[in-house]
């Protein structure tokens, strides 16, 4: 069964309640049961981080070269500018899928560039919580060999 960690970067708590013309009314707890349900539809374990600080979420993408058979990341913000995140992503010998709730290239300019994704398998965006579970499906698929 393989295990896979569900990293949420700044902000992304607030989600529900946070500019909801964007991102929608359902909440970080709603989320988490949706990739629950699809988790065991799958036969994969998942577990989740949130965190507002770029340190926490190098320190986690690193413990996971022990821990997780790859991750699904919202970095937020952090994926426009953060090189720390890349390099992390790069460090380890995981797969990575980036997903955005949001469709980045719809949005502000600064936005349209990412940096981290250049470290990730693939990146999924625009599809609501629904990004998640494409991306769940896409790492799964990758590790199991699916072509
Ligand atoms: C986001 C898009 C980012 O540009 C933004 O900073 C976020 C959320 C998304 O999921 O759509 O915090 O990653």
């Amino acid at each position: 069964m393989e295990n896979i960690l569900i990293l949420n970067g700044p902000n992304l708590n607030l989600i529900g309640q946070r500019e909801t013309d964007i991102y929608g009314k359902k909440t970080m707890q709603d989320l988490h049961k949706l990739i629950i349900e699809e988790s065991k539809k799958m036969n994969i374990r998942v577990e989740f981080f949130q965190s507002n600080h770029e340190g926490e979420i190098i320190d986690k993408i690193q413990s996971s070269i022990n821990t997780y058979d790859g991750i699904v990341i919202n970095p937020g913000a952090y994926t426009h500018y953060s090189y720390a995140i890349y390099d992390a992503i790069q460090s380890i010998d995981k797969p990575v899928v980036e997903v955005h709730i949001s469709n980045v290239h719809k949005r502000e300019e600064f936005r349209q560039k990412s940096v981290t994704a250049k470290a990730c398998i693939g990146q999924i965006t625009g599809f609501g919580f629904y990004s998640y579970i494409l991306g769940l499906y896409s790492i799964v698929n990758y590790i199991r060999g699916v072509k």
